[in-house]
């Protein structure tokens, strides 16, 4: 059975969610699932705007048919090459074979690397260039790695709708609500919002800053997505996000502790910082166990808070190998503009403390407090002085 949903009288979504995948690019978790999303112009031309993964390829094929009744495919403007979004246009180029696909330079070559046979039905575009379906009228505009090189977006200047590819997206199956405005965004879907652009984009910030410099100069009346929700009014809300995460600013101003351990002394320490943070009246403390949580939702909460205490083991002279995964996920995301607090524990010669300054020290902006803490296998008595340091520094650099 088709499911399709009027964006506006004459696009429509066509997409579909994935419930069953465990892990997007085989990495990140999805409990919630992930939307595909596909949208369907009708005009005197016929548009598809991007295809969907492989795995809801026949629900796909379903919508479209519907839309399409009787009439021919015309146009297929693919502003990303992934394959969660590219995957299904040899499949729509074997149905309607009279297609043009509309990309951009580099996504026809990556077209070919992937073994797509797209003969001579290609159109290539570039910024500005400008298209028209009708009564609607497009233009393009680049969007180099968001999330990939040959990424752009496509404005219709028409009716104002955005197709921003992978920006402004998120991770979540939609239930068969599509707008933000039928959501509670900010109870339900901010968390995975942040969870998907910090991993899957935050290492572009500068590239996203820049997009969002060129959408200041249009009249954004609807933005649509590859994933998750359409935007269709509260934009305010959602580019704010986008400016602080793609500048690097934390949301709040709190303390996320990162603990890795094995027999659960070092876990005893963090417990006795929190406790005394709180007890100071900095009760915005999160914690995580580094081994149980994983380093997407770590990253996400690094992206939100402006201080991070990292506590670890020492591992074989090293630093415990997830909370050294940990940190090398955030240096590889780029994160910048935050305050570190570093707690080591070791038995016979502890080194986790010394080993992670030095990661920190290697990043952008980034703030590690003087006052650290070594324990000795357990948390005793005669550590409560450093353990209060850490929190007065922490404190004092909140201000
Ligand atoms: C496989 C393994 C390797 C370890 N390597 C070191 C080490 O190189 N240096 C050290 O001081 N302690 C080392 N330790 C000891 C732990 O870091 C230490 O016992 C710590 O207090 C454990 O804290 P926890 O209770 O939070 O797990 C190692 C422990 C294990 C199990
Ligand atoms: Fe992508
Ligand atoms: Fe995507």
């Amino acid at each position: 059975m088709y499911c399709v949903r009027n964006v506006t009288e004459d696009l429509y979504w066509v997409g579909g969610n994935d419930r069953r995948l465990a892990l997007f690019e085989n990495i990140h978790p999805i409990e919630r699932g992930v939307s595909y999303n596909s949208y369907l112009l009708i005009d005197n031309k016929t548009v598809l705007f991007d295809t969907v993964d492989w795995s809801i390829c026949r629900q796909f094929i379903e919508n479209i048919r519907a839309v399409l009744e009787d009439r021919d495919l015309d146009y297929m403007v693919i502003n990303h090459m992934e394959p969660d979004h590219a995957a299904c246009i040899e499949e729509i180029l074997l149905r309607y074979p009279k297609v043009k696909i509309v990309c951009s330079k580099k996504a026809s070559m990556f077209m070919n690397q992937f073994g797509f046979n797209i003969h001579d039905n290609v159109i290539e575009v570039k910024e500005g260039d400008n298209l028209s379906f009708g009564k609607h009228n497009v233009t393009f505009i680049a969007a180099p790695m968001i999330h990939w090189p040959e990424a752009m977006v496509t404005y219709d200047t028409t009716d104002g709708v955005l197709f921003s590819a992978d920006a402004f997206g998120s991770f979540g199956a939609l239930d068969g609500k599509l707008f933000n405005d039928e959501v509670d965004f900010h109870k339900d879907w901010i968390d995975e919002a942040r969870r998907y652009y910090t991993n899957i984009v935050g290492k572009y910030g500068p590239h996203v800053q820049a997009l969002l410099k060129k959408a200041s100069n249009i009249q954004i009346k609807m933005i649509c997505p590859l994933h998750g929700p359409v935007w269709r009014n509260d934009f305010g809300y959602f580019l704010d996000k986008y400016d602080k995460w793609s500048r690097y600013e934390p949301e709040k101003k709190g303390v996320m502790i990162v603990y890795g351990t094995m027999y659960g002394n070092t876990e005893a320490a963090a417990n006795d910082l929190a406790t005394r943070l709180v007890k100071k009246g900095i009760t915005n403390v999160v914690m995580y166990d580094v081994s149980k949580t994983h380093v997407s939702y770590l990253i996400s909460e690094s992206f939100k808070y402006s201080h991070i205490v990292l506590a670890s083991v020492t591992y074989n002279l090293k630093i415990y190998p997830p909370m050294l995964n940990y940190i090398m996920d955030m240096k590889a995301l780029n994160l910048q503009k935050r305050t570190f607090a570093l707690i080591e524990n070791g038995s016979w010669a502890p080194q986790s403390g010394k080993l992670m300054r030095e990661l920190l020290n290697d990043m952008k902006d980034m703030t590690i407090l003087d006052s650290d803490i070594t324990v000795n296998s357990s948390m005793k008595e005669q550590d409560k002085d450093s353990m209060e340091s850490i929190c007065e520094s922490i404190i004092q650099s909140m201000k």
